[in-house]
């Protein structure tokens, strides 16, 4: 009778590669993510330990053409009223 022991990711919370695995499977997409749903980094350590695998895990578990662009602040500096007008502006 062997029975599989828990493989622990994230230590100081006792959080396991099983809960980060449903984790992402319930919609988590980044490490903040499976925070929320898990409550890994939040231990002693701050996630100094087991961001790291969080990610790893992250990276090989989700598909990243699935991950949608989130918005982004512009890259130069826009007037609200060229934003308005919608107009091109060249760069000065
Ligand atoms: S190992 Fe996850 S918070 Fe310390």
């Amino acid at each position: 009778m062997s029975e599989k022991k828990p493989v622990y990711i994230c230590r100081c919370q006792e959080i396991t590669e099983d809960d980060i695995k449903k984790a992402i499977e319930d919609g988590a997409r980044t490490v903040k993510g499976v925070k929320n749903r898990t409550g890994a980094t939040m231990g002693l350590c701050q996630g100094r330990t087991c961001r790291k695998l969080i990610e790893r895990m992250l990276a090989r578990y989700v598909d990243m053409n699935e991950i949608k662009p989130g918005t982004r602040p512009p890259v130069r500096t826009v007037k609200i009223d060229d934003m308005v007008k919608g107009e091109e502006v060249e760069n000065e």
